[in-house]
């Protein structure tokens, strides 16, 4: 790095604040960076301030009052109580307003709200793992923009140390116990998130990302991702819902009638109605026995079954006619 842009850099630092990532931070993108940076800048200039002072005081002093010939050293009064005293006062009251600084953004980072959405975390060798309310896991956090997130946290085997820069904040996960950490995102978008504790060979590979969603888009990630069945071959999740909606409870696979007709081999066939009507069993007939179960009752059953309008996706029932599919295909 050239000293020009070093200069520079320090100089955009000077600032307590800073949209734009500096020489010192990257840009805040959390609600509690601000007074995370406005206490280290704060000590940053004090220290910048006395070194200047003192360094420049000391270099007079020692070319001032150097040893030359024909002069005498006079003795100097053993104190100087006013100097003392403001020597003593000024950095008792610097300090005194570190402190403050300090201690204010501590409680403030301490104390989660109450309404805060919760993740589980847990740190392992060597990667992350982020437990969602609805059960689903990810090797990546994703949050949404503006919302209070608070981070459970726990580890399977070593100290680890869960860390964001851009949020400011950094706290130890650790085997047998939970710890917590809470931030509110403000820059949508990916942040790096790494482990800040030496936790052995593969350390350097616990950074991920964290994933920042704009208001809105974080619920349907969510939904999407936990939906593992859109990974699974249509059959497959189709016979997976057929156990998640309940179908089993009334309709066999093995060609037993049960409170309902049986699924084996329905599907392609043709089927007497109540009625006296005769009806092939395609797909828009399955749509509608699911949707509007109570339109053709097949001739010997009941019309018991409860309409599933408004709680099943048009894609879970295509997957559960793959299923049926699958079930006529072994005739
Ligand atoms: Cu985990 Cu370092």
């Amino acid at each position: 790095m050239g000293t020009a842009l070093l200069v520079a850099r320090t100089l955009g630092a000077l600032p307590l604040a800073q949209e734009q990532p500096s020489f010192w931070m990257p840009a805040e993108a959390s609600t509690g960076a601000h007074v995370v940076d406005a206490t280290f800048y704060f000590v940053l200039w004090v220290c910048v301030f006395f070194f200047t002072l003192i360094v420049t005081l000391m270099l007079y002093f020692v070319i001032r009052y150097r040893r030359r010939a024909g002069r005498e050293v006079e003795d100097s009064p053993p104190h100087n109580m006013p100097l003392e005293i403001l020597w003593s006062g000024i950095p008792l009251v610097l300090v005194m307003v570190i402190f403050y600084l300090g201690f204010r953004s501590f409680l403030a980072m301490a104390e989660p709200p109450q309404n805060a959405y919760e993740i589980q975390v847990t740190g392992q060798k060597w990667q992350w793992l982020f437990t969602y309310p609805n059960g689903w896991v990810d090797k990546e956090l994703h949050v949404p923009q503006g919302e209070p997130v608070l981070l459970t946290m726990t580890s399977q085997d070593v100290i680890h140390s869960l860390y964001v820069p851009d949020f400011r904040i950094k706290r130890d996960v650790v085997p047998g116990r939970y710890s917590k950490l809470w931030f509110t995102a403000t820059e949508p978008g990916d942040h790096y998130l790494f482990c800040a504790e030496y936790c052995g060979t593969g350390h350097s590979d616990m950074i991920t990302r964290v994933v920042v969603h704009p208001p809105g888009e974080f619920e349907k990630w969510l939904e999407n991702a936990a939906n593992v069945y859109k990974t699974m071959p249509p059959a497959q999740a189709g016979s997976e819902m057929y156990k998640k909606f309940g179908c089993v409870q009334c309709h066999t696979i093995d060609g037993k009638a049960n409170t309902g007709p049986t699924f084996k081999g329905v599907f392609g066939s043709r089927v007497t109605m109540s009625d006296g009507s005769t009806v092939s069993v395609d797909e828009n007939y399955v749509r509608e026995s699911i949707m509007d179960p109570q339109a053709k009752i097949v001739r010997g059953f009941q019309g018991v079954m409860p309409t599933f309008k408004g709680k099943i996706t048009d894609e879970q029932i295509t997957w559960i006619i793959a299923y049926l599919k699958t079930l006529s295909d072994e005739h």
